[in-house]
């Protein structure tokens, strides 16, 4: 009897240091549980002489009740200490507005580009990465400039410290490279990348710009291939109620050459400061391979022709948002960017 007297003062006494939940529920299974200290003592009914098992069996069962009695009541006394630290907090206040975690996107000469090689890639064209740094010879000679030729002067160039290397001024000498590549493949390819010209930047021209070069060469191409697959792509980039006009045109790397504008989708060709009032907008230069450029390609002119042509989609953006300035491109500011 002493020693389930002792047994329970024992409990009672460690309970009262179990301090939290976890500790609460330590006690619980080294008292209580199955091979907890209470259940033995009720298994020792067994040792015990009969005529005092009885009072044993009763005071164990006691002992056993007043335990989990004050276990229960100290979980209960926890729990409601808890809620009470929770309650005594600084307020919680659910209707405050959530930071908003700020989300990335696509530049927006990226989503030009993407757009415009999804146009061509439902047109059967391929994308093919061309080198942004470029020999004089590419870049010029074998696009039909040779030295001293004047024509090089509509591309202000930067050079590199390496003599014959320079920063591509267009995306027109990755047809030299597409063609020596596929020889005598007929070829359907667009060749998106930077270009770079050593220009004064103002909101009309900057140094480092986009563009898209396009390349369809085989048998019997003609200029009405090279119209007709303009015309889809205007159409689908800018809507199907657009207007296109081709105009006559110098490239050294084309013959014959062309520029194409497109009636003005700000002023609907009525005249804005966009179109300079004019009703229409240039959007792209194009032509037919000169046939020297076939040559140097690996083509027989006699046997392939062949249409190129190149747009900036920076340009293609201003005219897609209203942008009025091409500084904002590479500007870096958030406030622009955000709005893409
Ligand atoms: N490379 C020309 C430029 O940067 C654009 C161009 C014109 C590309 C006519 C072409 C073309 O492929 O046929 O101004």
């Amino acid at each position: 009897m002493q020693v389930l007297e002792d047994l329970e003062a024992k409990g009672l006494a460690e309970l009262a240091q179990a301090t939290d939940e976890a500790l609460l529920r330590l006690w619980h299974g080294n008292w209580l549980g199955r091979t907890g200290h209470v259940p033995a003592a009720l298994k020792r009914v067994a040792e015990i002489p009969p005529q005092e098992r009885k009072a044993y069996g009763q005071t164990a069962n006691r002992v056993k009740e007043t335990l989990t009695g004050a276990y229960e009541k100290a979980l209960e006394r926890e729990r409601e200490a808890v809620l009470d630290r929770e309650l005594q907090a600084p307020p919680l206040d659910p209707t405050l507005p959530g930071r908003n975690a700020p989300r990335g996107g696509l530049h927006p000469s990226t989503q030009t580009l993407r757009r415009i090689l999804r146009v061509f890639g439902d047109l059967g064209y391929q994308a093919y990465r061309s080198r942004e740094v470029e020999d004089d010879e590419t870049n010029f000679g074998l696009l039909n400039m040779p030295p001293h030729h004047p024509a090089r002067d509509m591309w202000d160039t930067f050079h590199t410290t390496t003599p014959g290397l320079l920063l591509r001024t267009h995306t027109s000498p990755g047809q030299i490279h597409v063609m020596r590549e596929r020889a005598p493949a007929p070829i359907r390819v667009v060749l998106p990348g930077m270009c770079h010209r050593y220009e004064q930047i103002t909101a009309r021209s900057e140094i480092m710009f986009h563009q898209v070069e396009g390349l369809c060469v085989g048998e019997g191409i003609t200029l009405a291939d090279l119209k007709g697959t303009l015309e889809v792509f205007i159409r689908r980039m800018f809507g199907d109620s657009r207007q296109m006009r081709i105009r006559s045109s110098y490239f050294p790397f084309t013959e014959p050459s062309i520029e194409v504008d497109m009636d003005c989708m700000l002023c609907g060709g009525a005249g804005c400061a966009v179109c300079k009032h004019s009703g229409w907008v240039e959007i792209l230069g194009a032509g037919m391979v000169h046939p020297t450029v076939l040559r140097n390609g690996g083509y027989d002119p006699a046997r392939f022709s062949g249409f190129a042509f190149g747009m900036g989609p920076e340009r293609i953006t201003m005219l897609l948002s209203g942008i009025d300035d091409i500084r904002y491109f590479w500007g870096n500011d958030l406030r622009f960017l955000g709005q893409f």
